[in-house]
């Protein structure tokens, strides 16, 4: 059955391979599944939550284009574009936050993670950011939305979201309820430098992340330096328990090689740290060169880039206008 597929990535810098494993490489793979209908958006709205520099921020809509086409989403094919191209976003957002409970949004974790210990200084943008991520995706009735784990609360939310407007509205299935789209394997990836963390692009260590934009000696130097531990690999998956990086290490090898756990472990063979980490380079550098390389040659054509964002948010805006104002009359303007 065919899918209608929305999902976002914020304009940070820095895209590393947790975006990738935990959710680019699925939206290819959901757009090559050619019954899709697929948008995938650019939330520069959401980069704002915390401070930006305007240039920077700039440069980092087209890179974020850039990895979408790179890592091979087809602009011919799926709708690529920038969220703040598309004003329904905003719009839906204030009226979806005004349904929206304080009490849903207090319960929020990746906001207590973000705001760390003093809240009060986190910017109002940053506390309803979920409500923003609520609109741009009820605004398209998008049935499915991939994602890696850590946006598993923030699509529960925008179920119960969803499911609020229609009641209060009285309008039965108006905001279709969509499906979060979360790998059961390696949809966490992990800090190469701490097992226990998220591989993130606000890390201030270079060393905790592969970007997707990483040349070859980047990759093997920091898959030389991933923190591990002193014991061989396990020949089978009980021994893994209490080894957060071997296991991460193992995830994205498993992942990059489309092959579950169990296989890579077999594979493997009970095989000394120096000896996997040469082969776990070997596979990046073989996935991720082009990807970087492709990067790199796109954004020497700042035009094209700018030409797929305008052509996907004019195709965005036709969609999601019609839906908006749908929901403005609902509630009475
Ligand atoms: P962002 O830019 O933080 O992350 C983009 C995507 O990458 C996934 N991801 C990871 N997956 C596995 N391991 C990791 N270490 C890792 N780090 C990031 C995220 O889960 C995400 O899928 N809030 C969204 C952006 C957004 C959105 C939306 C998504 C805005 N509106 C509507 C879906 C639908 C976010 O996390 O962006």
């Amino acid at each position: 059955m065919s899918k209608k597929i929305f999902s976002g990535v914020q304009p940070t810098g820095n895209l590393h391979l947790g975006n990738y494993l935990g959710a680019i490489k699925n939206f290819v793979e959901l757009q090559n599944e050619k019954e899709n209908e697929c948008i995938f958006c650019v939330v520069d709205l959401h980069a704002i939550t915390v401070k930006q520099d305007p240039k920077k921020l700039k440069k980092n809509i087209r890179e974020t284009v850039a990895t979408f086409i790179a890592c091979g989403i087809d602009p011919a094919q799926s709708i690529i574009f920038n969220q703040s191209m598309v004003s329904a976003h905003s719009e839906a957002a204030w009226i979806l936050s005004c349904v929206s409970r304080m009490g849903w949004l207090n319960r929020m974790t990746q906001f207590k993670e973000k705001a760390g210990k003093d809240k009060e200084k986190a910017s109002i943008g940053l506390y309803s950011y979920p409500v923003l991520m609520a609109a741009d995706i009820l605004l398209y009735d998008a049935t499915h939305v991939p994602v890696g784990n850590d946006q598993k609360q923030h699509l529960e939310l925008c179920r119960d979201i969803a499911q609020k407007f229609n009641n209060d509205f009285d309008v039965m299935d108006f905001l279709k309820v969509p499906e979060p789209l979360i790998q059961k394997q390696f949809s966490r990836i992990m800090s190469l430098k701490d097992g226990i963390k998220k591989m993130s692009k606000s890390d201030p260590s270079d060393l905790s992340r592969i970007n997707l934009t990483d040349d070859k000696d980047q990759i093997i130097n920091k898959i030389k330096k991933a923190k591990t531990d002193p014991l061989p690999l396990p020949s089978v998956i009980d021994n893994l328990t209490e080894r957060p990086e071997a296991e991460n290490l193992l995830g994205i090898y498993s992942s990059l090689k489309n092959q579950n756990l169990e296989k890579s472990l077999m594979e493997l063979n009970g095989k000394n740290f120096s000896e996997f980490k040469e082969q776990l380079s070997e596979i990046l550098i073989e996935r991720i060169m082009p990807i970087s390389q492709e990067i790199k040659k796109l954004l020497e054509d700042i035009n094209f880039l700018d030409s797929v964002l305008l052509e996907g948010s004019d195709k965005a805006d036709k969609i999601a206008s019609k839906k908006m104002k749908k929901m403005k009359e609902l509630v009475g303007f």
